[in-house]
């Protein structure tokens, strides 16, 4: 007995005293983090006061510095636009070996790329363009295992693109524009890569197969040519729409004559951007503009007031790092004209993709409106679009929304019909019924339950992950000007009384999605032409069908080619047509149409134990 207590004792002893090795050792690597920036930042002079002191908490209160979960490490650094001006000085932010993250952008740091960056293992993205950097890129960059964002653009390289940069299998964009980079392109493969800029530097020769799957625009301001993939590879193309480097003297000529025009012209405009920007940072906190970009970074708002008027607001639990101008500068794609604007598809430089919506007649004052986007961006839940920053200006109202890259339920109901669409299965409409009126259950809890979504229609409702409905464009509707009569296809969700009223409700939200189930049941749009050139109404439509008790004709062939699903069609379409009684009382709350919907697929599974996998088979 006494022998095992002594062992206990024992072991109790060392065993703490690991512990209290483990947590020293923990702590001293946080030291030397804190060292190393220290040392960095003393050793380069800026423009900007950084909050940085021995004395406070580092991953608190620290500008620009991310520790990991446990507070044990340093594990990204953003400092843009901080004024830094000089060389990288060796052995300072190498130390640093947890780094993933390390954003030095729009500073005045020159010199060679530091050679020691190769000691941090962990870096997955390096943002150093609009620099002075010079020199050869790192000939090896086979220690970056993690680096999925590089992004040198707007430095002086020059030299080759190495060969080593294929090695870097995560790589997701590579940015060495506005360089003076020389030589061929290399066949870099790399199979995820999302995002790739070349243009303006010295490169010449042919653009490898592999990277010809990038717009010509990554390209432009080179002298490379394209392979045409029939044609011999002696017969090579310039680039189209891109002008080949001027050989002949009054090219070269008139190019001068260009160049210099604009640079004259540049100059005016600069010279009264400048004038401008002075005169309304005045009060700003000696911030000279030294740095053209007033950028709004969100690494920028945690430090200073500067900006903080109009700046990209960004709700808890974002983890993209973007300010307004990567937005403006992102290749974007027009998704549609929705209710209230135009949508567009952002692809960051870091390939996130993000969806831009800029509004248009917003009603609300800058106050009511950042209310209404706080209101919105607090709701998480997996049935519902998380917004996750905005923009607020008195020219300019934003929001940016996750991107649901399958599109909307819309465009997969209506896009191409007929030819070779694959079909939407009746399990998948189900599960898309089923999570759109979570979303919208969720939605109308918010905010002591009312909340109101307001814009319920196929093409604002998408998948998520799990291929469940999830909805989007909720709450703006207290923030836009009154509702216009509605064009076309909208109008066909809008409750009868809000065509007087002007004024969503939930009861009114209840019948746009009573109109979104029909549309699911019967693939016909909210408003759509039968015969002749007359438009219908599909609630009305529906109702006279069912009247004449044709009701097996409402539903889309596409569906009811599967077998044993009528039931659950009959079912859902009564459960839809309670949604669309006329009288705003009659119609059922989110919560109670939530379970309706639920039981749907619960009464089938009862009645048909043994055909619950029935409904996806291919058609009998
Ligand atoms: C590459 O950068 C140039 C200049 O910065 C820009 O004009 C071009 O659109 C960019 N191309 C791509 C594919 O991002």
């Amino acid at each position: 007995m006494r022998v095992i207590s002594v062992y206990y004792v024992v072991f109790l002893v060392v065993f703490s005293g690991l512990i209290s090795y483990y947590n020293g050792v923990n702590a001293s690597l946080l030291d030397d983090d804190k060292e190393a920036l220290l040392d960095f930042v003393n050793k380069v002079p800026h423009l900007h006061v950084l909050n940085w002191s021995e004395s406070t908490l580092i991953c608190s209160n620290w500008t620009g510095i991310t520790c990991n979960a446990d507070l044990t490490r340093v594990i990204a650094v953003r400092l843009p636009a901080v004024g830094f001006n000089g060389e990288i000085p060796g052995d300072t932010i190498s130390r640093l070996s947890a780094l993933e993250i390390l954003s030095l952008r729009e500073n005045g740091i020159s010199g060679r790329f530091p050679s020691d960056f190769g000691r941090l293992k962990n870096l997955s993205m390096l943002y150093l363009q609009f620099n002075s950097l010079s020199g050869p890129l790192p000939d090896d960059f086979s220690a970056w295992e993690n680096l999925s964002v590089l992004n040198l653009s707007n430095n002086r390289f020059n030299g080759s693109i190495p060969k080593s940069i294929s090695s870097l299998s995560l790589l997701s964009a590579l940015d060495l524009s506005n360089n003076s980079i020389s030589g061929e392109v290399p066949d870099l493969g790399l199979p995820n890569l999302q995002v790739l800029n070349l243009s303006n530097n010295n490169l010449t020769g042919i653009v490898p197969k592999s990277l010809q799957r990038f717009p010509r625009s990554a390209f432009v301001g080179n002298d490379v040519g394209f392979v045409n993939s029939s044609v011999e590879q002696s017969d090579v193309s310039p680039v189209p729409g891109v002008r080949p480097k001027p050989r002949n003297w009054w090219r070269q000529a008139w190019f001068l004559a260009i160049v210099i025009g604009c640079g004259v012209l540049g100059i005016v405009a600069f010279g009264f951007l400048f004038f401008a920007c002075c005169l309304r940072r005045k009060d700003d906190d000696g911030f000279t503009g030294k740095f053209p970009k007033g950028s709004m970074s969100p690494e920028k708002t945690i430090s200073g007031s500067q900006d903080s008027k109009n700046r990209l607001v960004f709700f808890e639990g974002c983890n993209y790092a973007f300010d307004l101008e990567d937005l403006l500068r992102a290749s974007a794609e027009v998704l549609g004209k929705g209710t209230f604007g135009m949508s567009y598809k952002a692809i960051l430089e870091d390939a996130n993709v993000v969806v831009v919506k800029r509004l248009k007649e917003v009603s609300a004052g800058k106050r009511e409106f950042e209310q209404q986007m706080e209101l919105i961006g607090s709701i998480r839940h997996e049935n519902a679009v998380a917004l996750r920053a905005y923009y607020y200006s008195r020219d300019e109202k934003l929001m940016v929304n996750d991107h649901c890259s399958q599109g909307s339920i819309s465009a997969m109901l209506h896009n191409q019909r007929g030819e070779d669409r694959i079909p939407l299965d009746w399990e998948t409409r189900l599960r898309i019924a089923i999570g759109a009126a979570r979303g919208i259950t969720h939605i109308h809890s918010v905010n002591g339950g009312k909340f109101v979504h307001g814009n319920i229609r196929s093409s604002n409702i998408f998948l998520n992950s799990q291929k469940y409905g999830s909805v989007s464009d909720f709450g703006l509707a207290t923030v836009m000007s009154p509702l216009a009569p509605p064009i076309s296809r909208a109008a066909g969700y809008r409750a009868p009384e809000v065509t007087d009223t002007r004024k969503a409700t939930q009861a009114s939200d209840v019948y746009s999605f009573g109109v979104f189930l029909l549309e699911l049941l019967t693939g016909k749009s909210p408003v759509h032409a039968t015969g002749g050139d007359e438009l219908v109404h599909l609630v009305r439509w529906v109702h006279s069908v069912v009247r004449e008790e044709w009701t097996a004709e409402v539903f889309d062939l596409e569906i009811l080619r599967y077998a044993h699903v009528e039931e659950e069609m009959v079912e859902m379409l009564q459960v839809a047509l309670t949604c669309v009684a006329r009288v705003p009382e009659q119609r059922p709350k989110m919560p109670d149409l939530l379970k309706m919907i639920e039981d749907v697929r619960q009464s089938l599974a009862e009645a048909h134990p043994e055909n619950t996998t029935a409904t996806s088979s291919p058609p009998h």
